[in-house]
């Protein structure tokens, strides 16, 4: 797959074969990721590999997916939810630019899964004391985001929004649609 039709291609799973992903996979994802432009090359992102299945449980129970179209794309433990997460984390203490850095290194995370046939889901929304306790991190760290790991086992699609609607929906075949809007709607040229 070049990289147009990667970036093109790639959509947030949230549906999961029962099948772990090799350890050797996730180390190309971080080693991808830890390539990623960051401000002032100060790297003060960490990445904690979640795959003990007793740990990858309670992390799961905390996280909440696509609010939009609640439960039906709620995995449910044990039949399609992920068996691997990978943690972010970032000094206690820490400032907005983390943020940038994280979304470069994740995105370029996402993409080289695509790549080798494993799909993500991004999580903002999940409990981060909790899952900072289930991995006993020291206070002066903190977890900024989760990246839930594994085979696909929906094919969402992706579409031109119309109208400026951007709302994602499940069809009645239970596919999602993603609706991006089209890029000369969002671009000025000067
Ligand atoms: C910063 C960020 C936070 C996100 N948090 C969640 C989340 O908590 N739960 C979830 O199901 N999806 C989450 N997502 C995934 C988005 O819903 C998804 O990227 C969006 O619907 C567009 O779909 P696409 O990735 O297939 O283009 C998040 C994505 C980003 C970039």
């Amino acid at each position: 797959m070049d990289f147009t039709e990667l970036s093109v291609s790639r959509r947030t799973i949230r549906r999961f074969i029962q099948k772990m992903v090799p350890d050797e996979e996730l180390h190309h994802l971080v080693d991808m990721a830890h390539y990623a432009s960051c401000a002032s090359n100060k790297q003060p992102l960490r990445y904690v590999v979640i795959r003990e299945n007793g740990l990858v449980k309670k992390v799961f129970e905390t996280t909440r997916w696509a609010g939009l179209v609640s439960p039906r794309r709620t995995p449910v433990w044990g039949v399609d939810a992920p068996l691997c997460f990978i943690a972010l984390t970032v000094p206690s203490d820490a400032g907005n630019m983390v943020l940038a850095d994280a979304g470069a290194a994740i995105q370029t995370l996402q993409l080289a899964a695509w790549e080798r046939g494993l799909g993500c889901c991004w999580f903002a929304s999940f409990d981060p004391e909790a899952v900072a306790q289930y991995l006993q991190l020291p206070p002066s760290r903190k977890v900024l985001y989760l990246v839930a790991v594994g085979f696909p086992a929906e094919h969402p699609v992706g579409e031109k929004a119309v109208d400026g609607n951007v709302t994602y929906y499940l069809d009645e075949k239970d596919v999602l649609h993603i609706p991006k809007l089209p890029v000369d709607e969002i671009t000025v040229w000067k």
